[in-house]
């Protein structure tokens, strides 16, 4: 089943070398639950049959204007009313004209024509042509008419030559998609999030930390950021790209991350708490680097202040969200945390399926019980955790008001 507002796509293919790559994007698209109708231009059935693409989709595939087995024999409307988005992958340099300028000489043309829904290209084309200013105006004519553009990539080109202008590969387009069809579920939304781990110093050259990657918070920030939220991050030290549109705020002790937590959260409407703040910290930090010797060494540690809770304490508390990463008893010992910190909400797993991987499992714990979002990527199990609190905030709102 697909988790996403986006159920049918029309794919669009047409005539270029990297026609054959749109085989595989079927298949991913399949692959992710989503129903896909492809249409090809004549130019396209050149390079791949359209058997191909009905073997890989399980429908009929349309070439032509004059083709049976439209319902209402008027294939050009039909077709774009029966789903959510149309793609156009790879989308060629001429279909790319042919869009700006609303020409209808085609199936795949008129139908776009046609369309009431969103539309997206993957455009893919020598370099010269990509850089062409005549390209250059189109593209620009694009963006303007509000149509997407994912891509394209620059690298090796099938004409032997080099640059701009190759189409994305089958699993960005895929990945582009999805983050561009994302129901605006928490639109206006402001969340702050923590996420990675901290570093607790003992002498100038060593650390106390943990095996955290970020990976689940940034996958948290990015998947919010695009379901509409204004989105503030504040990381511990990770080896990650800040996501787009996200005011990403760095530290590294779990002392500076409560600091800017608490200059952050006035205002916020949830705050996710996923980083793994270390819970002790040297008591003493050495001003030089501790010397070695045969004695044995002992380090006194003392608590650090759990941020979560205290957050979740305030008078004027959002709506908070904790993390428990346990290695036994994970829905005892979360449910536990839940209540302790007094949370509408908690998100468990196993932590060693989930530290430094790119998928793993979430049971999401609330006054109802347990909800599993099963084996997954990061950012999609992200984006279900937030279809959840989009649902527990729309919840809460309509109980206010009634
Ligand atoms: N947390 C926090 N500040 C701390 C410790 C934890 O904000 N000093 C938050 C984490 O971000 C997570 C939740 O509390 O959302 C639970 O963290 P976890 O480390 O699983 O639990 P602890 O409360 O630290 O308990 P324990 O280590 O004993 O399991």
């Amino acid at each position: 089943m697909s988790h996403y507002s986006i159920k049918k796509l029309l794919l669009g293919i047409t005539g270029g070398i990297a026609a054959y790559k749109a085989a595989e994007l079927v298949r991913l698209l399949v692959k992710q639950g989503i129903e896909v109708q492809v249409v090809m231009t004549e130019a396209a059935t050149q390079f791949v049959t359209p058997l191909t693409f009905q073997a890989l989709s399980g429908k009929p595939v349309y070439t032509g204007l004059w083709d049976a087995g439209s319902s209402k024999g008027m294939a050009h409307i039909d077709l774009s009313r029966e789903v959510d988005a149309i793609l156009i992958a790879p989308a060629s340099a001429d279909f790319i004209a042919k869009l700006v300028h609303g020409a209808a000489d085609d199936l795949l043309s008129t139908l776009c024509l046609a369309r009431d829904c969103k539309l997206m290209v993957a455009p893919a084309m020598n370099q010269q042509m990509w850089n062409n200013p005549a390209t250059r105006r189109n593209i620009k004519q694009l963006h303007h008419d509000g149509i997407d553009v994912l891509g394209p990539a620059s690298g090796d080109q099938a004409c032997g030559e080099t640059g701009m202008g190759r189409m994305l590969e089958p699993e960005e387009i895929v990945e582009q998609l999805l983050a561009r069809t994302q129901p605006k579920l928490l639109a206006g939304k402001r969340i702050l999030i923590t996420a990675g781990p901290t570093i607790e110093p003992i002498d100038p050259i060593r650390a106390i930390t943990n095996h955290s990657s970020g990976k689940m918070g940034y996958s948290i920030a990015r998947a919010a950021s695009e379901m509409g939220a204004i989105v503030t991050l504040v990381s511990g030290p990770v080896a990650l790209a800040t996501p787009a549109k996200v005011n990403t705020i760095a530290v590294t002790t779990a002392a500076e991350m409560l600091q800017a937590v608490e200059s952050n959260i006035s205002g916020q409407d949830v705050f996710i708490s996923v980083a793994a703040v270390a819970d002790y910290k040297p008591q003493h930090v050495s001003a030089h680097k501790i010397k070695k010797s045969d004695a044995t060494l002992t380090l006194q540690l003392q608590p650090n202040q759990d941020i979560l809770a205290t957050i979740a304490a305030r008078p004027d508390a959002p709506f908070c969200v904790g993390f428990a990463a346990e290695s036994e008893k994970l829905l005892e010992y979360a449910e536990q945390k839940r209540r302790n910190k007094k949370l509408p909400l908690i998100a468990a797993n196993i932590a060693t399926d989930a530290m430094g991987k790119d998928a793993s499992s979430l049971i999401l714990l609330d006054d109802h019980g347990s909800h599993p979002l099963p084996q997954a990527p990061k950012l999609e199990l992200a984006r279900g955790l937030l279809q959840h609190i989009a649902a527990m905030l729309d919840n809460t709102n309509k109980k206010e008001s009634s």
